[in-house]
């Protein structure tokens, strides 16, 4: 593991070494995948709608304080449009409560009662939203501790809006007084010391982490990100306004059809986007399977390897390009902060 290089009020506030914080993955942020982000340095969060049996949860939550020798790792709530699919987040919360985790990251609908029980039990929450606006709504609405923006080039949802994050960056930095994390097309040093640079206090990395070693999908998945250019992502599903960032499939390509065609009835939609076609894709290695997450940091993403060797090359090549903006300010650094 890399020693610490950059102090944000991020890094202060979950104990980290890193400003680099690796967001929920659904079917994939498994108690392997946050100890592996944990023990490099950063903040990971298991995703709790992983593993919906109560008797899962605490096995894999136990297994993460094992891998982590007791270092603190989050847990991932995300409240689902689809309301019926929350029903167990709020017994997960109390579980994970009672198992000494005291990290979350909250997204989706907004989760006033979530963010309360977590902040009464002394935990650290932020949560996650796709325009600035939301997070403007948000830090003046929750207790939460800090606010994510992703901007259009994230794997999953990117919201309605579809504004990239050099944009979203300083502009949450401007608009929202507690710290920020920036996600969306993260997937280099260099963008990291940019969010930085722009007054982010992190950024939150999903995509450029799914080829880690640590990640159980098959590797013809991982080969399939790696392969990926920036440009083989799809995004689907802005007709259901529930808009859907993934890998250029058959499946995204079903569903952009019936986007075509104007079909409104989510029922033509659902053997699409059931979770269940994801897992088999990931299990299979079939990669047309199912909508499977992923932006367009894929490009970034050139090997398997441990989260560990990932987050080195991206806190490496964050320094570098912190070392090249003092090396062409003209006068030095200081002399350009003046
Ligand atoms: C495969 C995959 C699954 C994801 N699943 C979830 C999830 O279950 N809950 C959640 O809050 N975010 C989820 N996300 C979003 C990530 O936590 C993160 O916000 C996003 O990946 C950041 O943008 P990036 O993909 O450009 O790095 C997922 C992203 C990917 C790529």
């Amino acid at each position: 593991m890399r020693p610490q290089r950059f102090k944000t009020r991020i890094t202060e506030l979950f104990g980290i070494d890193h400003p680099i914080v690796a967001g929920g993955l659904m079917w994939l942020a498994d108690a392997a995948y946050v100890a592996g982000v944990v023990n490099a340095g950063g903040m990971g969060y298991i995703t709790a709608k992983t593993f919906p049996g109560p008797g899962e949860f605490e096995a894999e939550l136990d297994k993460a304080k094992r891998l982590t020798g007791g270092k603190p790792f989050g847990v991932n709530l995300y409240l689902s449009v689809h309301t019926d699919h929350n029903k167990d987040l709020p017994a997960q919360l109390e579980i994970a409560l009672d198992k000494g985790v005291r990290h979350f990251e909250t997204a989706g609908l907004p989760p006033a009662d979530f963010v309360e029980r977590i902040k009464d039990a002394g935990g650290v929450v932020f949560h996650k939203v796709a325009t600035v606006k939301h997070a403007v709504s948000a830090a003046s609405k929750l207790p939460v501790d800090a606010i994510a923006v992703v901007g259009a080039e994230c794997g999953g949802h990117p919201g309605l809006n579809l504004v990239g994050s050099i944009v979203q960056a300083p502009l949450a930095v401007q608009r929202v007084d507690k710290p920020i994390l920036i996600g969306g097309g993260i997937g280099t040093g260099a963008q990291v010391a940019a969010v930085l640079a722009m007054g982010a206090d992190a950024a939150l990395i999903g995509t450029r982490f799914l080829v880690a070693s640590e990640i159980w999908s098959h590797d013809a998945i991982k080969q399939r990100v790696i392969d990926a250019q920036e440009t083989d992502t799809a995004l689907v599903l802005a007709s259901m306004r529930n808009t859907f960032r993934g890998i250029d499939n058959a499946t995204t390509r079903a569903i952009a059809e019936l986007e075509r065609q104007g079909v409104t009835e989510f029922e033509a939609y659902r053997p699409y986007v059931m979770g269940l076609a994801q897992k088999q894709a990931y299990t299979e290695g079939d990669p047309e399977k199912g909508i499977l997450s992923m932006g367009q940091a894929c490009v970034f993403a050139d090997r398997i390897e441990p989260v560990e060797a990932i987050m080195d090359r991206l806190i490496d090549d964050a320094v570098a390009a912190a070392g090249r903006m003092g090396a062409i300010s003209v006068g030095g650094a200081a002399a350009a902060a003046e």
